[in-house]
């Protein structure tokens, strides 16, 4: 089943071929969703585009079309209004039909793609040895986001963590280390990660101000990527150390990912560099190895170098990342290459796209695809920090979202005079706490920066996280007090629809394949969150003017169709942002 808006877009190509001949055939017939409920549900808006080529004017040319337009099962008489607008109102048979099909569907309506392609999200992706910081919390939640949505629609999803395991950081840190706690870099459990930041600090400092240490620390790296065994052994324990930190967060916040770091890359370094000089693109600067890029240029005009080989020989993030472009065309067989870091990054992504493009590495069909976030700000409006001044800990800040969300849980059931077991406070403390950062995250437009508040976040009223699991709740509470199975309704009962409210409900569900669809197009996860807030308001509006268990037949046993709808499509729209639901709150 194709989504309602492609059927109706289907019907206008027809029409237009009917109307005005084959070369027609390919024509947007702009079909859009009604950008005011006055205006019907649906507008195709494409007699204004072909007044040039058909010279007549657009309103004869939308009569013609709607006169060519066989679509009468789906929508009510077509209305022309203004300059040529053809205004579409679904008609309630159709509704019904439609809804009574998606009932019945565990898909709720939503296609699996014919063509399940290999696609690669590079997300999250913290730095050994540093803080994961909230800017990793947004890749990391947009980024499995965009992976959820990709695998339930069918594609074949390689989840990669592109650690940051290589490089200089490692000189500095084991050159430290040796001195103030060498057995940290023999012995496993002999330090984490919090000291392991604090170390790095500190061997950062004395990096910048002693040039016998710079020197000390500059021969480490060396020596490891040399494959040194002592220093081999000690960077293994390092990354094991920040490995385990990351679990914890991975595990908090439920997400898969595979691990494959930049030192993976490691042994394609080389072949990089030689194949960029075969095919003409390296320059020499300054002692290293340069791509001059294309449309980047400094003030005067001068075209930019991305180095991918630094004049001591060694490489860096540019070539790790070349090399990973290389690797996963080569060896995944992607044909669809994500990548979710801040915006900051969006010319270092620029340009290695454009290099591995000019090396002639990207087939055709292949995409690569910055995907870019904004900063997460506090409440003040500048940069995330602790009132002290430092940077938060995502442990520290997930821990304080599901303690708030348990309080606030606690809060409402002393007001409500209710007793639930410690086991049930805790499971939706740490369901709508996770759920809550989630949310507040993917609801942004992920490009522009957004401010943390545990407060609005955690807000049973608004856009957030706690009001979607309301609704969500408070269709089981309709199953719980009336005794309904919803499994059980019947794969045959008729959905009708009488009232403003339901037939609303009704339309918005119908939607959802739209709405993934257009996710899935422009990875904007927060097309979704919308969509799951408004589809909650309108089950509540519905819910306040039609009485469900209290309705006549047939009206009941359709009014609790549409309620289990509303809940299932709660249930799958918020897994696929990664957030889970509960039964009560
Ligand atoms: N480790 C990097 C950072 O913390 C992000 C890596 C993103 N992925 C990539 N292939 N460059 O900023």
């Amino acid at each position: 089943m194709d989504a309602l808006i492609e059927q109706l877009r289907q019907r206008f190509r027809e029409a237009l071929v009917a109307a005005f001949g084959g070369e027609f055939a390919a024509t947007d017939p702009i079909v859009v969703p009604a950008s005011n409920p006055k205006f019907g549900d649906y507008q195709a808006n494409v007699a204004l585009s072909l007044t040039k080529p058909l010279k007549q004017k657009p309103r004869e040319i939308a009569e013609t079309l709607v006169a060519n337009l066989n679509i009468a099962d789906i929508c009510q008489k077509p209305e022309i209004a203004g300059p040529g607008f053809i205004n579409l109102t679904l008609k309630p048979a159709y509704l019904e039909l439609v809804l009574s099909q998606i009932a019945v569907d565990a898909r709720l309506g939503v296609p699996t793609v014919k063509l399940p392609q290999r696609v690669v999200v590079d997300f999250s992706s913290p730095n050994i040895a540093k803080e994961m910081h909230v800017g990793h919390l947004r890749s990391t939640i947009i980024g499995d986001c965009i992976a959820r949505i990709l695998e339930f629609r069918g594609y074949e999803v390689l989840r990669l963590n592109h650690i940051g395991d290589w490089g200089t950081q490692f000189g500095m840190l084991i050159t430290y280390l040796r001195e103030v706690h060498p057995t940290a870099l023999t012995t496993a459990d002999a330090l984490d990660l919090g000291d392991l930041v604090g170390f790095y600090r500190q061997a950062k400092k004395r990096f910048d101000e002693d040039p016998s240490f710079q020197e000390a620390a500059r021969h480490q790296v060396v020596k490891l990527q040399g494959g040194d065994r002592a220093s081999r052994r000690a960077w293994e324990l390092i990354c094991e150390q920040s490995r385990r930190e990351f679990l914890q967060i991975y595990q908090l916040l439920d997400i898969k990912l595979q691990e494959r770091g930049e030192s993976f890359y490691n042994p394609f370094l080389a072949d990089v560099v030689a194949d960029l000089r075969q095919q003409g693109l390296l320059k020499e600067d300054q002692g290293a190895q340069c791509v001059f890029l294309e449309g980047f240029t400094n003030k005067e005009g001068d075209a930019l170098p991305l180095i991918v080989q630094k004049s001591d020989g060694g490489y860096n993030y540019a070539t790790t990342d070349l090399a990973a472009i290389g690797y996963r065309l080569q060896h995944d067989g992607a044909t669809r290459i994500i990548y979710v870091t801040d915006a900051g990054q969006a010319t270092h992504f620029a340009a290695i796209f454009q290099v591995a493009q000019r090396a002639g590495w990207i087939p055709l069909g292949v995409s690569l695809i910055h995907v870019p976030f904004g900063l997460v700000l506090g409440e003040d409006g500048k940069k995330f920090k602790t009132r002290s001044g430092d940077t938060v800990r995502l442990r520290d800040l997930l821990d304080e979202a599901i303690a708030r969300a348990k309080a606030d849980l606690q809060a409402r059931l002393a007001a409500e005079g209710r007793t639930e077991t410690p086991e049930f406070c805790d499971h939706v403390g740490q369901t709508v706490g996770i759920g809550a950062v989630k949310y507040a995250d993917l609801s942004q437009n992920r490009t522009s920066n957004y401010i943390f508040s545990y407060d609005k976040m955690l807000a049973l009223q608004g856009n957030t996280a706690p009001y979607l699991l309301y609704a969500y709740v408070r269709v089981q509470g309709i199953a719980r007090k009336g005794e309904i199975n919803f499994e059980k309704l019947g794969t045959d009962a008729q959905i009708s629809l009488g009232e403003a409210t339901e037939l609303v409900l009704a339309k918005h569900l119908l939607q959802f394949s739209d709405v993934i669809a257009e996710v899935e197009q422009d990875l904007l996860p927060n097309r979704l969150c919308l969509y799951l807030f408004e589809l909650s308001q309108k089950f509540n509006q519905f819910y306040d003017r039609c009485p469900v268990l209290q309705a006549e037949e047939p009206q009941r046993t359709s009014r609790l169709i549409l309620s289990d709808l509303t809940a299932r499509t709660l249930k799958l729209g918020l897994s696929l942002l990664g957030i889970s639901v509960v039964e009560r709150m």
